[in-house]
């Protein structure tokens, strides 16, 4: 088995690479995780998803790849320069809502009730910061998936401890059923019970 073949990638993404490349945008969500993630997504039908930090939207078009028409996706992010590179290549999508906004003050505005069966939280708030606000806004059999957990040798200082303090948080979870994939940037897939 080779994880890398047959991934069948969105008609959207070499375009959406090439536009990432040339503005220089570094923190794109990789190929293998982005296929996980549209597994996934396939996995809630009607459903509704929520992705944390949109970047130039790879992730954004992976899931999208695998919802179905009745679903409805909304994705946060705070930079207008990454989220046009999205809208151009994405934003016709009526099953997408984009929404610029510092991702703390969007989930504090939120009424923090169980809507959501799937988030991916691919940046600061709703990871390593107003956690349990998150889990509030997921509803019970609905997955939270995080990415960028296996350690990396130009992370900054001190990102290692959080990382790691974020891991024994899921770890100790009862609500949650969680696993942890040492694969591609390092996985936690994480189910409400
Ligand atoms: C890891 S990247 C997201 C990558 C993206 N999901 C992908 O697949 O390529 C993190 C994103 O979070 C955004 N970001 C960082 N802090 C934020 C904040 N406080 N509010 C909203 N977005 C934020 C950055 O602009 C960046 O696009």
């Amino acid at each position: 088995m080779n994880d890398h073949l047959a991934l069948h990638e969105p008609e959207a993404i070499s375009a959406i690479w090439a536009d990432t490349k040339a503005c220089g945008f570094e923190m794109a969500s990789d190929s293998l995780t982005c296929s996980l993630l549209r597994t996934l997504a396939a996995s809630k039908p009607s459903g509704r998803f929520l992705e944390l930090g949109s970047g130039t939207g790879l992730s954004t078009a992976w899931i999208l790849d695998g919802i179905d028409a009745d679903s409805r996706f909304t994705t946060v992010d705070n930079d207008a320069t990454l989220l046009a590179i999205l809208k151009q290549h994405l934003g016709d999508d009526p099953r997408l809502t984009v929404v610029c906004a510092d991702v703390d003050e969007w989930i504090l505005s939120q009424k923090l009730q169980p809507v959501y069966d799937f988030i991916f939280a691919d940046t600061w708030p709703g990871k390593y910061r107003l956690l349990e606000e998150t889990f509030s806004l997921l509803k019970s059999s609905g997955f939270y998936v995080i990415d960028d957990m296996q350690y990396r040798a130009d992370w900054p200082e001190g990102h290692g401890e959080k990382a790691a303090n974020l891991v024994k948080i899921l770890e100790q979870r009862s609500d949650f059923r969680i696993t942890k994939i040492s694969w591609a940037s390092g996985m936690i897939l994480a189910v409400k019970k």
